[in-house]
């Protein structure tokens, strides 16, 4: 047992976490459980209940938050959509959060709101806040367990090579993506995005080389991580088609051992032809969602922890 030094943190952006607290997370992962079916439970978490309050559609993200907490022995409330709440009889989200804070000992949140997880810690300093997904700025747990992908397959996170393609501008997985790379040495990362839908400067930095989505041919053979997002359509009001796909033919212009990740859901922009190709780790990387989100959980919530 040692005393925690994740014990009631929130974690609302990957700048909440050091390089050195992020390779402990993944020290911690490596003792959770995941779905090994010769230790289906334990009760590190026992006796803890963590609210689910996402506010936007969810299929990864909110059920590997949910199993991961039950596999650890503890519980979960759904707060369902914010119209099954007292919102709807005009409670401020305020109130509403102050009441989750009161019955449970975590809120985990996935809002259009950029702000609320921040407001969220602000009035409740006591009990950590997880940000799931804000809007179009971060998803740092995506983060996390994208370099865990990372770390598992190419064996490092210094002296990499990574593009990441797609919605550059509201894809939130991406900008945490970003942000975490340059926590590590010597990264280089480039950036494939349709005109209009760039990455904004505050996530990038001096080690992110700005391309067109046509230059990835030229530069695909060079890359360790080849990483794709979706167009986010719902974030999208001008009607322009921005749709791309990473096809048979750009595939065999990479390396052997490059790996494709996605933080799905994809809609068109990787065939599912491409499942078939052993460098395709997307539904390797999902399934890495759930010993991440486990760690994660039992870090913020025990006060000790075994390593
Ligand atoms: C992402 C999200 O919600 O930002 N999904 C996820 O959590 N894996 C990606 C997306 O919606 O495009």
């Amino acid at each position: 047992m040692i005393e925690n030094i994740f014990y009631k943190r929130s974690f609302l952006s990957v700048d909440d976490f050091s390089r050195k607290e992020v390779e402990l997370i993944y020290q911690i992962a490596k003792k959770m459980p995941g779905k090994d079916p010769m230790h289906p439970q334990t009760d590190f978490l026992k006796g803890k209940v963590v609210s689910l309050a996402f506010f936007e559609p969810s299929t990864r993200t909110r059920m590997s938050f949910e199993i991961a907490q039950k596999y650890l022995g503890g519980g979960v409330v759904n707060v369902g959509d914010l119209n099954s709440t007292s919102i709807k009889k005009g409670e401020s989200l305020d109130d509403t959060l102050r009441i989750m804070g009161g019955y449970t000992n975590s809120i985990i949140i996935r809002t259009t709101d950029e702000n609320l997880c921040y407001n969220a810690r602000e009035l409740l300093p006591d009990i950590p806040i997880i940000n799931a997904g804000n809007g179009s700025d971060e998803h740092p747990t995506q983060a996390l367990l994208d370099l865990w992908t990372i770390k598992n397959k190419v064996g490092s996170l210094d002296n990499l090579t990574v593009g990441i393609i797609g919605d550059l501008k509201y894809g939130r997985t991406t900008h945490s993506l970003a942000k975490m790379l340059n926590k590590f040495e010597n990264n280089t990362i480039y950036l494939f995005s349709p005109k209009g839908l760039e990455m904004p400067e505050k996530y990038k930095s001096s080690n992110c080389i700005v391309k067109r989505l046509s230059d990835l041919s030229e530069v695909v053979s060079e890359l360790d991580v080849l990483y794709a997002t979706r167009i986010q359509k719902e974030r999208i009001s001008n009607g322009e088609d921005y749709s791309y796909r990473i096809d048979k033919e750009m595939m065999n212009l990479a390396k052997e051992d490059m790996i494709l990740m996605h933080p799905l859901p994809r809609i068109d922009e990787i065939p599912i032809s491409i499942d078939l190709d052993k460098r395709a780790a997307y539904f390797e990387q999902a399934r890495g969602g759930l010993v991440i989100r486990q760690a994660l959980l039992y870090s913020l919530l025990r006060k000790r922890i075994i390593l």
